[in-house]
């Protein structure tokens, strides 16, 4: 028997490879960024030899719905993901991105989210991928063109309609974007910079994402009185552009909504019999995004993420605040202005049966530069497999990495990931089944998640024993 030699043996795992098969014990092993082999290798040695002790070693997590644009160069080592098991992130979502797009003066809301600086925008989005892949963070990246980027530089005033000239301005910058290495295209048609744009406008964008094999990401129009509205309008722009649509956070909003994840489910589910159709969440009764008041999607308790004017004001509520303060919400919410903020506005019922829905990824919409972030940022992935997995038994440890792995790894076309097999990219996570559990809550939002033992990404480490290895091996994820 000749002894074959690897970079790293880990032995005695539980694998839980991402598809549904059940765990299996087994050994796996790496050479340079691929896994190498699998199964019973007593005749491999590795450089490093690992023993998982029977722990659960699995595909890294693909957070499918970030906000990480800035935070993958600010913050490279980017623990509050690979705490998590995170190994690849999409970045781009709910139309806002960093590139292409020149920007003057204070960036509109929710562009904000990602930077208040203008100077951290880019003008090509050929020079963002380049600074990701010369100061590489610890993990993947695949980045998507914001729709309402598009729309801030091309248009002198957001609250219309483009006109032919400048949708075709934008399609100029959303296709060379796409060549130099954007995997498609997201919009956020709730918000302001884009609640104006007609149907058609989209689509019209929509129609240069097939020639690179892009996706279509949508912040949907209305997730709440009108939802089947907005998801026929995500469909339509599916099936007009020729292009497979992902919905994001799904969610029903506001009390009048609660349990209609019956009739949207089975909306989805019809529509997927005639189009490419994906959907995402976050498992929690609460969202974030920025303070508006005007828009507060039916929420019973808000909470400040950040204000600008009132930094102070971060974890406190904004009802109470009011009331403090002897001012309505309204003028309240006006005073923090510009600041973030989490809703209270989903039922619990519909958040377990959109994360049991088969065909539901997860993704954590965690808003990474905010003061006193939503949980989510440091929980979403721990949380579904301890708390509703393990826990709750709302669906299996294999179904729920499948939904973290493979599933998304297909619909994001992320090639050679999501799985464990050979030849394939070895981004790993080895975690406890047992105990793993996620520990942020809305008072303590930051705190690291428990159970997360090893992370791999592209073959190493970058996460052991709850801190950062200090290894940036991420890498730019085109699909073009
Ligand atoms: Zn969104
Ligand atoms: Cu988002």
């Amino acid at each position: 028997m000749t002894l074959q030699k690897a970079d790293i043996v880990i032995r005695n795992a539980q694998l839980i490879d991402g598809t549904d098969s059940p765990m299996a014990t087994g050994d796996l092993a790496i050479k340079g960024d691929r896994i190498c082999a699998m199964g019973d290798l007593k005749n491999w040695h590795g450089n490093q030899e690992i023993d998982a002790g029977g722990k659960t070693l699995s595909p890294g997590f693909i957070d499918v719905h970030t906000h990480d644009d800035r935070a993958l160069l600010a913050d490279p080592l980017m623990a509050c993901k690979v705490s998590q098991g995170v190994t690849t992130v999409i970045t781009g979502n709910c139309g806002i991105s960093l590139a292409p797009i020149k920007v003057e003066g204070y960036p509109p809301p929710p562009l904000d989210i990602l930077s208040p600086n203008r100077s951290d925008f880019f003008d090509r989005f050929s020079d963002y991928l380049a600074a990701l892949s010369t100061e590489p963070p610890a993990v993947n990246a695949a980045c998507q063109v914001g729709h309402s980027s598009l729309r801030a530089e091309a248009m002198d005033s957001l609250d219309r309609q483009a006109t032919a000239k400048e949708i075709n301005a934008m399609r100029r910058r959303l296709e060379q974007a796409m060549e130099d290495g954007a995997i498609g295209m997201s919009t956020g048609l709730f918000y302001k910079p884009a609640r104006e744009a007609a149907t058609s406008e989209v689509i019209e964008l929509a129609k240069s994402l097939p020639q690179y094999g892009g996706i279509h990401t949508t912040h949907m129009r209305d997730e709440s009185d009108h939802i089947t509205e907005a998801l026929n309008e995500s469909f339509e722009i599916g099936r007009a552009a020729n292009v497979p649509v992902v919905i994001s956070h799904h969610k029903c909003a506001g009390q009048n909504n609660h349990g209609r994840s019956i009739e949207t489910l089975a909306l989805i589910d019809k529509a997927m019999e005639q189009q490419s159709i994906g959907l995402d969440a976050y498992p929690y009764i609460a969202g974030s995004t920025v303070l508006d008041a005007s828009r507060t999607m039916g929420a019973t308790r808000i909470l400040i993420t950040w204000s600008t004017p009132h930094p102070e004001c971060a974890g406190k509520d904004l009802f109470e605040l009011a009331k403090s303060w002897k001012l309505s919400v309204e003028a309240t919410a006006d005073r923090l202005q510009p600041a973030g903020a989490v809703y209270f506005m989903m039922a619990e019922e519909d958040v377990q049966r959109i994360l049991s829905y088969p065909h539901t990824m997860i993704g954590s919409d965690g808003l990474p530069h905010d003061t006193q972030p939503h949980p989510r940022l440091w929980g979403t992935f721990p949380r579904v497999l301890g708390h509703y997995a393990r826990d709750l038994g709302l669906f299996s440890m294999e179904e729920a990495v499948r939904k973290m792995t493979s599933l998304p790894a297909k619909q994001f076309k992320l090639k050679d990931r999501g799985l464990l097999a050979v030849g394939h990219f070895a981004d790993l996570v080895l975690f406890d089944r047992n105990t793993i559990v996620d520990t942020a809550t809305f008072e303590q939002p930051m705190l690291q998640a428990k159970g997360i033992d090893q992370v791999f990404v592209n073959g190493h480490c970058v996460w052991r024993d709850g801190s950062s290895t200090g290894q940036r091996s991420g890498e730019v994820l085109r699909t073009h």
